[in-house]
Protein backbone atom coordinates (compact mmCIF):
# COMPACT_ATOMS: atom_id res chain seq x y z
CA UNK A 1 0.00 0.00 0.00
CA UNK A 2 1.27 3.39 -0.37
CA UNK A 3 0.22 4.82 2.54
CA UNK A 4 -1.75 3.64 5.43
CA UNK A 5 -4.94 5.82 4.62
CA UNK A 6 -7.73 5.41 2.06
CA UNK A 7 -9.86 7.98 0.65
CA UNK A 8 -13.09 6.98 -0.51
CA UNK A 9 -13.17 6.08 -3.90
CA UNK A 10 -16.22 7.25 -5.92
CA UNK A 11 -16.66 4.19 -8.76
CA UNK A 12 -17.82 6.27 -11.85
CA UNK A 13 -17.48 9.34 -10.30
CA UNK A 14 -21.08 8.17 -8.90
CA UNK A 15 -23.11 10.90 -6.98
CA UNK A 16 -20.09 13.55 -7.49
CA UNK A 17 -20.84 17.32 -8.22
CA UNK A 18 -17.88 18.91 -9.69
CA UNK A 19 -19.57 22.04 -10.82
CA UNK A 20 -22.60 24.11 -10.63
CA UNK A 21 -24.89 24.75 -13.72
CA UNK A 22 -28.12 26.67 -14.73
CA UNK A 23 -28.96 24.43 -18.04
CA UNK A 24 -30.48 21.46 -16.73
CA UNK A 25 -31.51 19.52 -13.68
CA UNK A 26 -32.46 15.38 -14.20
CA UNK A 27 -34.63 14.43 -10.99
CA UNK A 28 -33.51 10.78 -10.83
CA UNK A 29 -36.12 10.04 -8.48
CA UNK A 30 -39.14 10.85 -9.70
CA UNK A 31 -38.30 10.77 -13.51
CA UNK A 32 -38.46 14.42 -14.31
CA UNK A 33 -36.14 16.80 -16.56
CA UNK A 34 -36.42 20.72 -16.98
CA UNK A 35 -34.18 22.54 -19.65
CA UNK A 36 -33.72 26.13 -18.11
CA UNK A 37 -36.34 25.24 -16.07
CA UNK A 38 -38.60 23.92 -18.87
CA UNK A 39 -40.57 20.71 -18.64
CA UNK A 40 -39.28 17.98 -21.21
CA UNK A 41 -42.80 16.99 -22.04
CA UNK A 42 -43.91 20.93 -22.25
CA UNK A 43 -41.18 21.31 -24.58
CA UNK A 44 -42.01 18.06 -26.31
CA UNK A 45 -45.40 19.68 -26.89
CA UNK A 46 -44.67 22.78 -27.70
CA UNK A 47 -41.11 23.37 -29.15
CA UNK A 48 -38.81 22.28 -31.77
CA UNK A 49 -35.13 21.44 -31.82
CA UNK A 50 -34.22 25.25 -33.15
CA UNK A 51 -36.30 26.83 -29.59
CA UNK A 52 -34.81 24.42 -27.21
CA UNK A 53 -31.15 24.60 -28.82
CA UNK A 54 -32.24 28.68 -28.42
CA UNK A 55 -32.87 27.98 -24.98
CA UNK A 56 -29.95 26.07 -23.46
CA UNK A 57 -27.59 28.66 -25.66
CA UNK A 58 -29.06 32.11 -24.74
CA UNK A 59 -30.72 30.72 -21.19
CA UNK A 60 -34.17 32.42 -22.58
CA UNK A 61 -37.22 31.12 -25.34
CA UNK A 62 -36.38 33.57 -28.44
CA UNK A 63 -39.45 36.13 -29.72
CA UNK A 64 -40.49 35.58 -32.90
CA UNK A 65 -37.87 37.02 -34.81
CA UNK A 66 -34.50 35.75 -32.68
CA UNK A 67 -35.87 32.18 -33.47
CA UNK A 68 -36.62 33.39 -37.19
CA UNK A 69 -32.86 34.32 -37.16
CA UNK A 70 -31.50 31.81 -35.15
CA UNK A 71 -33.07 29.22 -37.15
CA UNK A 72 -31.50 30.75 -40.13
CA UNK A 73 -28.11 30.69 -39.12
CA UNK A 74 -28.47 26.79 -38.45
CA UNK A 75 -29.87 25.99 -41.63
CA UNK A 76 -27.44 28.04 -43.15
CA UNK A 77 -24.91 26.31 -41.18
CA UNK A 78 -25.93 22.67 -42.30
CA UNK A 79 -24.74 23.56 -45.93
CA UNK A 80 -21.41 21.94 -46.11
CA UNK A 81 -17.93 23.41 -48.45
CA UNK A 82 -17.28 20.99 -51.37
CA UNK A 83 -14.05 20.01 -50.00
CA UNK A 84 -15.48 18.73 -46.23
CA UNK A 85 -18.29 16.41 -48.36
CA UNK A 86 -14.76 15.15 -50.44
CA UNK A 87 -13.82 14.12 -47.25
CA UNK A 88 -16.79 12.51 -45.89
CA UNK A 89 -16.86 10.74 -49.32
CA UNK A 90 -13.42 9.87 -48.96
CA UNK A 91 -14.16 7.62 -45.50
CA UNK A 92 -17.18 6.49 -46.55
CA UNK A 93 -17.41 2.50 -46.31
CA UNK A 94 -14.00 2.34 -44.51
CA UNK A 95 -15.18 3.35 -41.23
CA UNK A 96 -18.37 3.51 -39.59
CA UNK A 97 -21.04 6.82 -39.66
CA UNK A 98 -20.60 7.61 -35.89
CA UNK A 99 -15.88 7.40 -36.40
CA UNK A 100 -16.71 9.41 -39.85
CA UNK A 101 -18.35 12.22 -37.71
CA UNK A 102 -15.69 12.01 -35.03
CA UNK A 103 -13.07 12.59 -37.69
CA UNK A 104 -14.97 15.33 -39.79
CA UNK A 105 -15.87 17.13 -36.73
CA UNK A 106 -11.92 17.49 -35.47
CA UNK A 107 -11.48 19.38 -39.16
CA UNK A 108 -14.14 21.33 -38.88
CA UNK A 109 -12.05 24.34 -38.06
CA UNK A 110 -10.56 23.68 -41.59
CA UNK A 111 -13.07 24.86 -43.40
CA UNK A 112 -14.87 27.52 -40.73
CA UNK A 113 -14.56 31.26 -41.44
CA UNK A 114 -14.06 32.03 -38.15
CA UNK A 115 -11.17 31.88 -36.28
CA UNK A 116 -11.02 28.75 -33.56
CA UNK A 117 -11.81 29.83 -29.72
CA UNK A 118 -13.26 33.06 -29.87
CA UNK A 119 -12.67 35.07 -26.62
CA UNK A 120 -15.99 36.65 -25.41
CA UNK A 121 -19.01 35.19 -24.70
CA UNK A 122 -21.05 36.71 -27.65
CA UNK A 123 -18.43 35.20 -30.37
CA UNK A 124 -18.70 31.83 -28.73
CA UNK A 125 -22.18 31.49 -28.73
CA UNK A 126 -22.00 32.30 -32.34
CA UNK A 127 -19.12 30.01 -32.41
CA UNK A 128 -21.57 27.09 -30.90
CA UNK A 129 -24.18 27.91 -33.61
CA UNK A 130 -22.61 27.64 -36.37
CA UNK A 131 -21.33 23.98 -35.13
CA UNK A 132 -24.78 22.94 -33.89
CA UNK A 133 -25.70 23.54 -37.85
CA UNK A 134 -22.58 22.43 -39.48
CA UNK A 135 -22.68 18.99 -37.10
CA UNK A 136 -26.49 18.68 -38.69
CA UNK A 137 -25.22 19.09 -42.41
CA UNK A 138 -22.77 16.83 -41.80
CA UNK A 139 -24.92 13.56 -39.80
CA UNK A 140 -27.26 13.90 -42.74
CA UNK A 141 -24.73 14.00 -45.84
CA UNK A 142 -22.44 10.83 -44.37
CA UNK A 143 -25.95 9.33 -44.59
CA UNK A 144 -26.41 10.64 -47.72
CA UNK A 145 -23.09 10.06 -49.21
CA UNK A 146 -23.21 6.36 -47.84
CA UNK A 147 -26.64 5.64 -49.79
CA UNK A 148 -26.63 7.74 -53.04
CA UNK A 149 -22.91 9.24 -53.07
CA UNK A 150 -24.58 12.66 -53.46
CA UNK A 151 -24.90 15.95 -51.41
CA UNK A 152 -27.59 18.12 -51.37
CA UNK A 153 -27.47 21.17 -49.64
CA UNK A 154 -30.01 22.57 -47.23
CA UNK A 155 -33.25 24.03 -48.11
CA UNK A 156 -34.07 27.56 -46.81
CA UNK A 157 -37.55 26.70 -46.40
CA UNK A 158 -37.05 23.59 -44.00
CA UNK A 159 -36.13 23.77 -40.35
CA UNK A 160 -33.58 21.67 -39.08
CA UNK A 161 -35.18 18.26 -38.46
CA UNK A 162 -36.67 19.12 -41.76
CA UNK A 163 -33.46 19.75 -43.96
CA UNK A 164 -31.95 16.55 -41.94
CA UNK A 165 -34.48 14.17 -43.97
CA UNK A 166 -34.25 16.10 -47.17
CA UNK A 167 -30.16 16.58 -47.09
CA UNK A 168 -30.34 12.80 -46.69
CA UNK A 169 -32.99 11.91 -48.77
CA UNK A 170 -32.52 14.35 -51.68
CA UNK A 171 -36.74 15.21 -51.21
CA UNK A 172 -38.91 16.78 -48.38
CA UNK A 173 -40.20 14.86 -46.13
CA UNK A 174 -43.86 15.26 -44.70
CA UNK A 175 -44.75 17.42 -42.15
CA UNK A 176 -45.68 14.15 -39.56
CA UNK A 177 -42.55 12.40 -40.43
CA UNK A 178 -40.35 15.75 -39.94
CA UNK A 179 -41.91 16.91 -36.43
CA UNK A 180 -41.50 13.14 -35.41
CA UNK A 181 -37.56 13.73 -35.58
CA UNK A 182 -37.37 17.36 -34.94
CA UNK A 183 -39.19 16.05 -31.52
CA UNK A 184 -36.61 13.19 -30.93
CA UNK A 185 -34.00 16.39 -31.69
CA UNK A 186 -35.32 18.38 -28.79
CA UNK A 187 -35.71 15.22 -26.43
CA UNK A 188 -31.52 14.47 -26.99
CA UNK A 189 -30.77 18.23 -27.02
CA UNK A 190 -29.23 18.24 -23.42
CA UNK A 191 -28.93 15.87 -20.68
CA UNK A 192 -26.77 17.44 -17.90
CA UNK A 193 -23.33 15.75 -17.19
CA UNK A 194 -23.54 12.31 -18.94
CA UNK A 195 -20.53 10.60 -20.19
CA UNK A 196 -20.56 12.77 -23.26
CA UNK A 197 -21.09 16.64 -21.72
CA UNK A 198 -18.38 15.56 -18.76
CA UNK A 199 -16.03 14.82 -21.21
CA UNK A 200 -16.72 17.63 -23.18
CA UNK A 201 -16.39 20.31 -20.37
CA UNK A 202 -12.73 17.73 -18.83
CA UNK A 203 -11.30 18.33 -22.87
CA UNK A 204 -12.50 22.28 -22.78
CA UNK A 205 -11.00 22.94 -18.81
CA UNK A 206 -8.00 22.67 -20.49
CA UNK A 207 -8.53 25.45 -22.28
CA UNK A 208 -8.50 23.47 -25.49
CA UNK A 209 -10.62 25.04 -28.27
CA UNK A 210 -14.39 24.06 -28.88
CA UNK A 211 -13.88 21.55 -31.80
CA UNK A 212 -11.52 19.70 -29.51
CA UNK A 213 -14.21 19.55 -26.85
CA UNK A 214 -16.86 18.70 -28.97
CA UNK A 215 -14.79 16.03 -30.67
CA UNK A 216 -14.38 14.21 -27.13
CA UNK A 217 -17.49 14.98 -26.46
CA UNK A 218 -18.57 12.67 -29.67
CA UNK A 219 -15.74 9.95 -28.68
CA UNK A 220 -17.79 8.90 -25.03
CA UNK A 221 -20.93 9.30 -26.73
CA UNK A 222 -20.58 6.52 -28.98
CA UNK A 223 -20.21 3.67 -26.56
CA UNK A 224 -22.89 1.42 -25.50
CA UNK A 225 -23.37 2.23 -22.17
CA UNK A 226 -24.01 5.99 -23.62
CA UNK A 227 -25.21 7.03 -27.11
CA UNK A 228 -24.28 3.41 -29.17
CA UNK A 229 -27.35 2.22 -26.82
CA UNK A 230 -30.17 3.03 -29.25
CA UNK A 231 -27.94 1.53 -32.10
CA UNK A 232 -27.93 -2.35 -30.25
CA UNK A 233 -31.10 -1.75 -28.51
CA UNK A 234 -32.53 -2.07 -32.39
CA UNK A 235 -29.44 -5.26 -32.91
CA UNK A 236 -31.75 -6.99 -30.27
CA UNK A 237 -34.80 -6.26 -31.77
CA UNK A 238 -33.13 -7.81 -34.67
CA UNK A 239 -32.20 -10.82 -32.98
CA UNK A 240 -35.31 -11.39 -31.38
CA UNK A 241 -37.31 -10.98 -34.70
CA UNK A 242 -40.60 -11.94 -33.90
CA UNK A 243 -42.58 -10.73 -31.78
CA UNK A 244 -43.35 -14.15 -29.65
CA UNK A 245 -39.68 -14.97 -29.19
CA UNK A 246 -39.20 -11.69 -27.00
CA UNK A 247 -40.27 -13.12 -23.78
CA UNK A 248 -37.61 -16.22 -23.75
CA UNK A 249 -35.28 -13.79 -25.21
CA UNK A 250 -35.12 -11.30 -22.36
CA UNK A 251 -35.62 -14.44 -19.74
CA UNK A 252 -32.24 -15.98 -21.61
CA UNK A 253 -30.26 -12.82 -21.67
CA UNK A 254 -30.71 -11.53 -17.89
CA UNK A 255 -30.20 -15.42 -16.96
CA UNK A 256 -26.70 -14.99 -18.47
CA UNK A 257 -26.37 -11.47 -16.51
CA UNK A 258 -26.82 -9.47 -20.08
CA UNK A 259 -28.00 -6.48 -19.86
CA UNK A 260 -30.30 -4.98 -22.00
CA UNK A 261 -29.59 -2.18 -23.98
CA UNK A 262 -31.93 1.04 -23.67
CA UNK A 263 -32.50 0.28 -19.86
CA UNK A 264 -30.67 1.50 -16.98
CA UNK A 265 -29.61 4.55 -16.09
CA UNK A 266 -27.28 5.85 -13.58
CA UNK A 267 -29.20 9.05 -12.35
CA UNK A 268 -32.81 7.97 -13.17
CA UNK A 269 -34.24 5.26 -11.01
CA UNK A 270 -38.22 5.74 -12.50
CA UNK A 271 -38.84 6.05 -15.53
CA UNK A 272 -37.08 7.96 -18.16
CA UNK A 273 -39.32 11.13 -18.85
CA UNK A 274 -37.69 11.23 -22.91
CA UNK A 275 -39.00 7.08 -23.01
CA UNK A 276 -42.42 8.13 -22.22
CA UNK A 277 -42.62 10.72 -24.91
CA UNK A 278 -40.83 8.28 -27.53
CA UNK A 279 -43.07 5.35 -26.09
CA UNK A 280 -46.17 7.69 -27.04
CA UNK A 281 -44.84 7.71 -31.00
CA UNK A 282 -44.61 3.84 -30.95
CA UNK A 283 -48.07 3.46 -29.75
CA UNK A 284 -49.10 5.90 -33.01
CA UNK A 285 -47.07 4.39 -35.67
CA UNK A 286 -47.98 0.62 -34.19
CA UNK A 287 -50.63 0.62 -37.46
CA UNK A 288 -49.84 1.71 -40.84
CA UNK A 289 -46.01 1.27 -40.95
CA UNK A 290 -43.82 -1.31 -42.72
CA UNK A 291 -43.92 -4.89 -41.32
CA UNK A 292 -40.41 -4.29 -39.99
CA UNK A 293 -41.83 -1.17 -37.95
CA UNK A 294 -44.71 -2.96 -36.44
CA UNK A 295 -42.22 -6.14 -35.83
CA UNK A 296 -39.53 -3.88 -34.24
CA UNK A 297 -42.81 -1.95 -32.53
CA UNK A 298 -44.38 -5.11 -31.28
CA UNK A 299 -41.07 -6.13 -29.74
CA UNK A 300 -40.11 -3.32 -28.07
CA UNK A 301 -43.20 -3.08 -26.12
CA UNK A 302 -43.58 -6.58 -25.51
CA UNK A 303 -39.69 -6.12 -24.17
CA UNK A 304 -40.86 -3.13 -22.25
CA UNK A 305 -43.36 -4.53 -20.15
CA UNK A 306 -41.42 -7.72 -19.01
CA UNK A 307 -38.32 -5.99 -18.05
CA UNK A 308 -40.72 -3.38 -16.08
CA UNK A 309 -42.38 -6.01 -14.33
CA UNK A 310 -39.23 -8.14 -13.41
CA UNK A 311 -36.81 -5.03 -12.90
CA UNK A 312 -38.67 -1.55 -12.44
CA UNK A 313 -39.90 -1.05 -9.02
CA UNK A 314 -37.45 -3.78 -7.76
CA UNK A 315 -34.08 -2.66 -9.23
CA UNK A 316 -34.54 0.94 -10.34
CA UNK A 317 -34.29 -0.84 -13.91
CA UNK A 318 -36.20 1.14 -16.36
CA UNK A 319 -36.39 2.26 -20.36
CA UNK A 320 -34.55 5.31 -20.75
CA UNK A 321 -33.89 7.20 -24.22
CA UNK A 322 -32.38 4.83 -25.87
CA UNK A 323 -34.36 1.92 -25.98
CA UNK A 324 -38.10 3.08 -27.89
CA UNK A 325 -35.33 5.47 -30.27
CA UNK A 326 -34.97 2.57 -32.99
CA UNK A 327 -38.09 2.07 -34.11
CA UNK A 328 -38.96 5.76 -34.57
CA UNK A 329 -35.83 6.44 -36.38
CA UNK A 330 -37.05 3.32 -38.39
CA UNK A 331 -40.15 4.20 -39.16
CA UNK A 332 -38.75 7.94 -39.82
CA UNK A 333 -36.00 6.29 -42.33
CA UNK A 334 -32.94 6.83 -40.86
CA UNK A 335 -30.66 4.02 -41.05
CA UNK A 336 -29.40 2.10 -37.90
CA UNK A 337 -25.67 3.20 -38.03
CA UNK A 338 -27.04 6.79 -38.29
CA UNK A 339 -28.47 6.76 -34.71
CA UNK A 340 -25.90 7.95 -32.47
CA UNK A 341 -24.25 10.65 -35.11
CA UNK A 342 -27.82 11.87 -35.07
CA UNK A 343 -27.65 11.61 -31.09
CA UNK A 344 -24.48 13.58 -31.13
CA UNK A 345 -26.07 16.50 -33.59
CA UNK A 346 -29.11 16.79 -31.39
CA UNK A 347 -26.89 16.81 -28.10
CA UNK A 348 -24.54 19.22 -29.54
CA UNK A 349 -26.61 22.53 -28.39
CA UNK A 350 -26.14 20.83 -24.72
CA UNK A 351 -22.57 20.01 -25.49
CA UNK A 352 -21.78 23.41 -26.17
CA UNK A 353 -24.02 25.41 -23.55
CA UNK A 354 -22.02 23.33 -20.62
CA UNK A 355 -18.86 24.55 -22.49
CA UNK A 356 -19.56 28.39 -22.45
CA UNK A 357 -20.94 28.09 -18.92
CA UNK A 358 -18.08 26.14 -17.66
CA UNK A 359 -15.65 28.70 -19.34
CA UNK A 360 -17.18 31.52 -17.28
CA UNK A 361 -15.50 30.35 -14.09
CA UNK A 362 -13.62 28.13 -15.82
CA UNK A 363 -10.98 25.39 -13.36
CA UNK A 364 -9.15 22.60 -14.41
CA UNK A 365 -10.54 19.43 -13.84
CA UNK A 366 -8.05 17.03 -12.83
CA UNK A 367 -9.24 14.62 -10.12
CA UNK A 368 -7.10 12.38 -8.33
CA UNK A 369 -6.72 8.46 -8.22
CA UNK A 370 -5.74 6.33 -5.43
CA UNK A 371 -2.30 4.36 -6.11
CA UNK A 372 -1.97 0.92 -4.43
CA UNK A 373 0.70 -0.24 -5.62
CA UNK A 374 4.67 -0.81 -4.64
CA UNK A 375 7.15 2.23 -4.50
CA UNK A 376 10.82 2.34 -4.87
CA UNK A 377 11.46 -0.88 -6.24
CA UNK A 378 14.96 -1.62 -6.72
CA UNK A 379 15.86 -0.71 -10.24
CA UNK A 380 16.93 -4.23 -11.61
CA UNK A 381 19.55 -3.52 -14.65
CA UNK A 382 17.95 -5.14 -17.74
CA UNK A 383 21.00 -8.04 -18.12
CA UNK A 384 20.25 -9.12 -14.98
CA UNK A 385 17.05 -9.67 -15.61
CA UNK A 386 14.83 -13.14 -15.75
C1 LIG B 1 -26.63 3.04 -18.11
C2 LIG B 1 -25.83 2.09 -17.22
C3 LIG B 1 -24.39 2.02 -17.73
C4 LIG B 1 -25.84 2.68 -15.81
O1 LIG B 1 -25.06 1.86 -15.10
P1 LIG B 1 -24.56 1.99 -13.59
O2 LIG B 1 -25.19 3.11 -12.88
O3 LIG B 1 -23.08 1.99 -13.65
O4 LIG B 1 -25.12 0.65 -12.99
P2 LIG B 1 -24.54 -0.80 -13.22
O5 LIG B 1 -24.15 -1.04 -14.64
O6 LIG B 1 -23.49 -1.01 -12.18
O7 LIG B 1 -25.82 -1.65 -12.91
C5 LIG B 1 -26.34 -1.83 -11.59
C6 LIG B 1 -27.09 -3.15 -11.56
O8 LIG B 1 -28.20 -3.08 -12.46
C7 LIG B 1 -28.05 -4.06 -13.49
N1 LIG B 1 -28.38 -3.41 -14.78
C8 LIG B 1 -28.12 -2.13 -15.13
N2 LIG B 1 -28.55 -1.91 -16.37
C9 LIG B 1 -29.10 -3.06 -16.80
C10 LIG B 1 -29.70 -3.43 -18.01
N3 LIG B 1 -29.80 -2.57 -19.02
N4 LIG B 1 -30.15 -4.69 -18.16
C11 LIG B 1 -30.05 -5.57 -17.14
N5 LIG B 1 -29.47 -5.26 -15.95
C12 LIG B 1 -29.00 -4.02 -15.79
C13 LIG B 1 -26.57 -4.44 -13.50
O9 LIG B 1 -26.35 -5.71 -14.04
C14 LIG B 1 -26.27 -4.35 -12.04
O10 LIG B 1 -26.80 -5.50 -11.41
P3 LIG B 1 -26.12 -6.14 -10.09
O11 LIG B 1 -26.29 -5.10 -9.04
O12 LIG B 1 -26.93 -7.37 -9.86
O13 LIG B 1 -24.69 -6.40 -10.44
C15 LIG B 1 -26.46 0.68 -17.22
O14 LIG B 1 -27.79 0.75 -16.76
C16 LIG B 1 -26.40 0.02 -18.59
O15 LIG B 1 -25.36 -0.52 -18.96
N6 LIG B 1 -27.51 0.09 -19.37
C17 LIG B 1 -27.50 -0.44 -20.72
C18 LIG B 1 -26.88 0.57 -21.68
C19 LIG B 1 -27.76 1.75 -21.92
O16 LIG B 1 -28.94 1.62 -22.19
N7 LIG B 1 -27.15 2.93 -21.90
C20 LIG B 1 -27.83 4.17 -22.18
C21 LIG B 1 -28.01 4.99 -20.96
S1 LIG B 1 -28.96 6.45 -21.32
Amino acid sequence: MADNTTPTIMKGLEGVYFTETKICKVDGAKGRLWYRGYSIESLAKNSSFEEVSYLILYGSLPNVDALGAFRNKLVSCMALDGKLVDLIKGLNGKMAAMDILRTIVSAMPAFSEKKVFQNENDERIEEAIEIVGRICGIVATIGAVSKNGNYTGPDSTLGVAGNILYMLNGKKPDEKTSRMLDVMMLLHAEHSSNASTFCTIVAGSTLADIYSAITAGICALKGPLHGGADEKALDMMKAIGSPDNTEKYIEEALEGKKKIMGFGHRVYKAYDPRAKVIKAYLEDIQNGSTLEVQTFTAIALRAEKMMVEKLGETKGIWPNVDFFSGPVYTYIGIPKDLFTPLFAASRSPGWCAHMLEYWQDNKLIRPLDYYNGQLDIPYVPIEQRK
